[in-house]
Order: structure tokens, then C-alpha cells, then sequence
């Protein structure tokens, strides 16, 4: 489900995942949860931590929502598409509560935090309404919506990081998980709604984070995305030394955890990603040499109306920089098309900066004002739909001849693959990606398996995926 394919393209946010590996079905439950997950990764990995808090509970998943008690959607707020698409799901999941009333119907998250308790009184879709820092809270506001309570919870807080929370994997595929390092938000981008429904940020504890991930380690795991909305301002002191963590610092302690872990990490704003994050990139082979660097606009004078604190040659300047340490790193963005005021020379300057980025991948938006923003407040969102949408087109349009020139330069190439599993077309075929996150489709040769390491030589590629054979005996999955 997604909000349209004019809008995403490439969506990094996914839309109404949910629940489906019956696998870990071994321990019997009294009472059953379903949840459905949808925006970014950060969402995910909450449900992860809302799944564990309601494993101790006694609730165990089921991807089935008539046969839970209890039904959650984790929500996104970040364009009217998404809320709006969620509206439908509860309208849609309402009916199962209209047969069986003693089913209670959650709304988690970001939409949960933006709306508040006119999702309870005005609207009365739902029975309970849990805000992203409250979690922890779920047992009592399940008993208080039980006893048909108003159960409501969407306090932010300054200090709540889960750090203590083993997640429950959701979803896994058992090579590959989310490790949150960090909550919320300071920037105030003006186009952007999660400083108000994330509140302030703050970093999780290096302990916690290298336990968690050695943890999947010795699960079997083999690669780790370490997730904040500004990784590079993670910031952590160490009470008992002193000792300050930067995010390069912590980059490396994960990276040192295992040469068989790879490292990855979302996302990178360009005005903090520091000269020491390139440096320790380049110093260890387990950290992917891939960036997220979401530009949002081309024209300085966007850029500002965006606060996004950066010009386009600052960023133009960190791209060649990344480059530069960096040869064969894959470099992504994020693009909004259409925010208040932009002009067509506006727009040029943006089709002017992504011929000069040449992307790997790009997701790309047409702006949607969000109650409560800076924009909001500030400026009229005053460029038409149609204009937005043909502008967003355009960037589509360009984009996909750059990516399929990014696939292209791999052909006759040989590059390290993280085999994921069964491709998704073929059991014949594994999936794997290479450093860049590219992800490569190739025959099954019998020796190898999921979680291993293989050389592959690329031998064809569409716009997303490269193809090709493996070359290699697999670096065997024992950490
Ligand atoms: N923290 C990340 C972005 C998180 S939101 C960063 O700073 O880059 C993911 C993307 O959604 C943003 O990069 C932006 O391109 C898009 N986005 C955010 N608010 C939007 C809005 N109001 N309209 C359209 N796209 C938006
Ligand atoms: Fe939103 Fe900007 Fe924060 Fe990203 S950095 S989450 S775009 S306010
Ligand atoms: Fe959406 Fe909230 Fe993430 S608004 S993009 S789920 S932080």
C-alpha cells in the first residue's frame, strides 16, 4: 500500500506493514496483538519495542487481525497521503471491533501525537491513543480502555530512549535489523511535523546500543542500520569516565563488534556529517559506503524558507568531499517539490544540483503542508497541485536516468554480497545488497546460504536491482 506512485517513487517510508512470521509462534499465548506499521524506519523499530513491552504482558502477534484482542497501527504524519491512508485502515479495521466490541483499537505514534485526544472525542475511532514516548506506558492505558476508560498517553518526554528494551523482531528476515540510537528531533525544518510529534532529541546509551547489537550478532544477524533523524548529532556522556561519544566514536564501537557485521546508518544531515564520520568509514570495511544526504531543495533561497541551514554549495561541497574519501560511495536524497514560494528557476537550480550529485537513489515528495509547521505559520503554500505534481514529474524523470546509470556502472563489476534470503520472485535465486545498498539477484549455487558473504560478478541490471552470478566460496555466516 502506498501513497501513490506519482508522490513516492522510492519510498524509504513503508506503508501498513504488518506482522507475518508465523515461525515464532512457538509459545502459546492467552491473548493476541496485531499491529500494523507505517513511515519511516524509526517507526518500525518502535513497533519492535512496543512488541516486546507486549510479549511481557502476555500478548503474543498474530498477523491476523480478527483473531486479536488488540489492534495497533503504529502511524506517520510526515505528509497528509499518509494520514489519510491510515484513516482509511481504521475505518476499514473498525468493522471487526463493530462484530467483536471487546476488541480495543490502538493508534500509535506520530499521527497519535499530532491529533492527541480528537482521535478519542471528536472522531471516536479508537480506544486508546499512545504518543511515541509513552509506550511504556501501553499495560496500564490497555487496562484503563478496558475497563472503557479514556486511555490516552502522548506526553513527550526529554529522556525516554528504550535503551533497556530488548525489541521483539518483527518482520525479520534474520540478517538484518533496526538499532534506534536516538529520539526526536531539534531542527526545525519548516516544511517538517516530527519535532512536534518526536519532541526534543536525545542519544541511548552506548552500552545499551553495543548490547543490543551484540546481541543480533550472536543471534546470527549480520548487518545493523543505526537509526535517528540526525545520526551525526548523536551525543553521549559517559557519566562514570567522562568520556563524550560522538557519532564517528560510536560508528566504530559497533564496527569493532564484528568484521562480519556490516554497519549502516539513516540519516545524515548534511550540515552536521562530520570529517571524522568519512574517516572512520574509510577505516573500517564493515561500514557501508553509503550516505543518505536528503538535499530537499536546489535554490539557496528555498533552502532557507526550509531553515534547512545549509547552501547548495555547502552541500555540493560535502558531496565532492564524500567523493573524495570516499571514491565508491553511494550517495542518496531526499527531494521536496513545489515548497511555498518555488519558482520554475527555483526548480531548475534543483534539476541543476541532482545532475551534479548524479544520485544513486532519490525519494522524492511534492511539499504537503502540515499543520502546526513553521511553513504552516509562516508562508502561503501557494504553488498549485498541478505545478507541484509536474515538477515532481520532471525530478522523477531525471532521476531515473541517473539511477539507471548508477546500476549500469556495476555491469562487469564484482562486489561483496550480503546474502538476505530467497529473492522475491525466485527460490532458484538468492537476494543479497552490495555496500552501496544495491541490491543484487543471482542463481542459488548450493554451497551458500542466507547471512553468508559471496563475491558476485554483476552481469545485467534493470533501475533496481543488478543481476549476476556468484564467483566465490561464501564467507561462511559464523561471526
Ligand atoms: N530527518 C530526515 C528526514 C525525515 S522525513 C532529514 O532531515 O533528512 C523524510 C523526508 O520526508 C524528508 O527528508 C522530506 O524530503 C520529506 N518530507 C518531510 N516533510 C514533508 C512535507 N511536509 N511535505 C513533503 N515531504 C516532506
Ligand atoms: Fe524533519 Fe528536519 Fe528534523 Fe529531518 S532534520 S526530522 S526534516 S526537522
Ligand atoms: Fe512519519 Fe513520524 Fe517517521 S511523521 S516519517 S513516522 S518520525
Amino acid at each position: 500500500m502506498r501513497e501513490s506512485a506519482m508522490e513516492l517513487v522510492h519510498d524509504e517510508s513503508r506503508q501498513g506493514e504488518v506482522f507475518s512470521d508465523s515461525s515464532t509462534h512457538h509459545r502459546p499465548f492467552q491473548k493476541h496483538f496485531y499491529i500494523e506499521s507505517y513511515g519511516c524506519a524509526m517507526n518500525f523499530a518502535d513497533s519492535e519495542v512496543i512488541a516486546s513491552l507486549l510479549q511481557k504482558e502476555g500478548y503474543g502477534p498474530t498477523p491476523q487481525p480478527e483473531k486479536a484482542q488488540l489492534i495497533l497501527i503504529n502511524t506517520c504524519s510526515i505528509r497528509d497521503k499518509a494520514e489519510q491512508t491510515i484513516r482509511r485502515r481504521l475505518v476499514a479495521l473498525r468493522a471487526i471491533k463493530n462484530r467483536n466490541p471487546a476488541v480495543l483499537i490502538g493508534i500509535l505514534g506520530c499521527m497519535a501525537e499530532r491529533l492527541k485526544e480528537k482521535l478519542l472525542e471528536q472522531e471516536q475511532l479508537v480506544d486508546l491513543v499512545v504518543g511515541p514516548d509513552a509506550y511504556r506506558t501501553l499495560p496500564s492505558l490497555i487496562n484503563s480502555a478496558d475497563e472503557g476508560h479514556k486511555a490516552v498517553n502522548v506526553l513527550l518526554s526529554r529522556e525516554e530512549t528504550y535503551g533497556d528494551i530488548a525489541p521483539f523482531r518483527l518482520n525479520s528476515n534474520g540478517v538484518s535489523a533496526f538499532i534506534s540510537i536516538m529520539r526526536g528531533c531539534n531542527n526545525m525544518c519548516s516544511f517538517c511535523v516530527v519535532p512536534f510529534t518526536r519532541g526534543r532529541e536525545r542519544s541511548r546509551d552506548l552500552p545499551s546500543i553495543l548490547l543490543e547489537a551484540r546481541q543480533l550478532v550472536a543471534d546470527g544477524y549480520r548487518e545493523v542500520t543505526l537509526l535517528g533523524q540526525n545520526v551525526d548529532s548523536y551525543y553521549w556522556v559517559d557519566d562514570a569516565t567522562g568520556v563524550t561519544i560522538t557519532f564517528a566514536r560510536l560508528l566504530e564501537e559497533v564496527a569493532l563488534i564484528s568484521p562480519l557485521l556490516r554497519v549502516r546508518f539513516s540519516t545524515s544531515h548534511p550540515k552536521d556529517i562530520t570529517e571524522e564520520v568519512l574517516q572512520t568509514i574509510k577505516q573500517y570495511p564493515n561500514i557501508c559506503r553509503y550516505i543518505h544526504l536528503p538535499v530537499q531543495s536546489g535554490s539557496n533561497r528555498i533552502l532557507q524558507l526550509m531553515n534547512r541551514t545549509y547552501t547548495r554549495e555547502w552541500y555540493l561541497a560535502k558531496v565532492s568531499r564524500i567523493r573524495e574519501v570516499l571514491p565508491e560511495c553511494g550517495i542518496s536524497t531526499d527531494i521536496i517539490a513545489g515548497f511555498c514560494t518555488e519558482t520554475e528557476e527555483d526548480h531548475q537550480q534543483t534539476l541543476d544540483l541532482m545532475d551534479q550529485c548524479d544520485y544513486d537513489l532519490a525519494y522524492m515528495y511534492f511539499y504537503s503542508e502540515r499543520p502546526g509547521t513553521l511553513a504552516e505559520r509562516r508562508y502561503e503554500d501557494d504553488v498549485p497541485e498541478p505545478v507541484k505534481k509536474r515538477r515532481l514529474q520532471e525530478i522523477i524523470d531525471l532521476h531515473r536516468g541517473q539511477s539507471l546509470r548508477s546500476m549500469q556502472k556495476d555491469v562487469n563489476k564484482t562486489w561483496e554480497v550480503l546474502i538476505e534470503g530467497n529473492s522475491k520472485k525466485s527460490d532458484a535465486h538468492w537476494q543479497g545488497r552490495t555496500t552501496h545498498n544495491k541490491m543484487v539477484v543471482f542463481p542459488k549455487n548450493g554451497i551458500s546460504g542466507k547471512g553468508d558473504y559471496v563475491q558476485v560478478l554483476i552481469t545485467d541490471c534493470t533501475a533496481g536491482t543488478l543481476m549476476g552470478e556468484q564467483i566465490s566460496e561464501p564467507v561462511l555466516n559464523q561471526a
